[in-house]
């Protein structure tokens, strides 16, 4: 049995933070964020709308585009740095409540921006095994209930929003989902965190960026090649290069070191900033509503985020 790609769903909150909204508030500039992030707006949720609220609009989009019903999902995973509530319930359970599916596994995986790979590693394993069939994967933020909006140096980078996919059981080898790596270090854990339980600090996202950064470009940049040297694939057989959208510099950095050309590359992050395990699934949306991915493409998936944590996917998209 093999694991396919059969449908993507997003969901973007209707709220636009455009860059003046910092420059409003604190000591930045429109030409600082525009240059050093490549980010002109985020969409935040209203204060009504959680993050579960979010990852079930977005798949209901992906079970629907799936043409399955939400009772033929049989394992629900949802990627998130930001849930509705600390430690339990999970929000992937608040997710099933959301879409009417009950006494289905459900749980919430945490890998920061790696969310939405760890999310389809898991869900490929569950199918290979034989064990689950229609495996819903979502990754959804409201990063702006974790942002110390005092904090100029991460503030203006995160918004939030939602997506989600469907990975299917299927014996026909041409569909499936060609590779995964998923790759962890703890040892750079303070380059990101979220103060928890063990500290009397607010629990804000705090992030020594300039580090992140030149690590998270030799890493993804190796990352990479090793998926594709491992796959026997060059640069030219790829559809579509759909990064992680944290900074426009790293991905351009990237892109540029693998000799990616432009038509190749998607990039979101101008219109929604980072949304750490929402930005991939949201970017493959936007690919599929903007028709620039079909049936049959081949996309490579890279992400890089807080534990340390990072991975890649090459993926054969299979839906319709
Ligand atoms: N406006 C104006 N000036 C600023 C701002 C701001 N908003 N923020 C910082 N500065 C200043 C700094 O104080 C510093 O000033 P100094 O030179 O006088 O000390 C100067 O700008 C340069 O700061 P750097 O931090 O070196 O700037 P850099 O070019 O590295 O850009 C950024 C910062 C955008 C955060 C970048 O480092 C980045 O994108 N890092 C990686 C983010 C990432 O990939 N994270 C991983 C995923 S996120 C996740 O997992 C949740």
């Amino acid at each position: 049995m093999y694991a396919s790609f059969k449908s993507i769903g997003a969901y973007i909150p209707d709220e636009i933070r455009t860059n003046q909204w910092f420059v409003d508030r604190m000591d930045t500039s429109d030409e600082w964020i525009t240059k050093r992030t490549g980010i002109n707006q985020r969409h935040i949720a209203s204060d009504d709308q959680t993050t579960s609220d979010l990852g079930a609009n977005a798949a209901k989009i992906a079970i629907q585009r799936a043409q399955l019903e939400p009772s033929d999902i049989d394992l629900i995973i949802c990627a998130t740095i930001s849930p509705d509530y600390f430690c339990m319930p999970s929000t992937a359970c608040l997710i099933a409540e959301k879409l009417g599916i009950r006494d289905t596994m459900a749980l919430d995986i945490s890998a920061a921006c790696t969310g939405f790979i760890y999310a389809m590693q898991t869900a490929k394993a569950f199918i290979e095994s034989g064990m689950k069939k229609n495996v819903l994967i979502i990754g959804a933020e409201k990063l702006s209930s974790i942002i110390d909006y005092t904090d100029r140096t991460t503030c203006m980078l995160f918004g939030d929003g939602a997506g989600a996919a469907v990975i299917s059981a299927t014996e026909n080898k041409d569909e499936a989902i060609l590779d995964i790596q998923c790759s962890a270090d703890g040892s750079m854990q303070d380059l990101l965190l979220t103060p928890g339980v063990q500290s009397q600090e607010k629990p804000f996202m705090q992030m020594k960026g300039n580090e992140t950064f030149k690590v998270a470009v030799r890493t993804l940049t190796s990352d990479v090649r090793s998926i594709m040297e491992k796959n026997n694939l060059t640069n030219k057989d790829i559809d579509l290069f759909i990064p992680h959208q944290a900074n426009y510099r790293i991905i351009k950095a990237v892109g540029d070191a693998l000799k990616f050309d432009d038509h190749q590359k998607v990039v979101t992050v101008a219109k929604y900033g980072n949304t750490s395990s929402a930005s991939i699934p949201m970017a493959i949306n936007e690919c599929y509503e903007d028709k620039r991915m079909t049936k049959g493409d081949m996309i490579l998936l890279d992400a890089f985020g807080g534990g340390l944590t990072w991975g890649s996917a090459l993926v054969k998209f299979s839906g319709n």
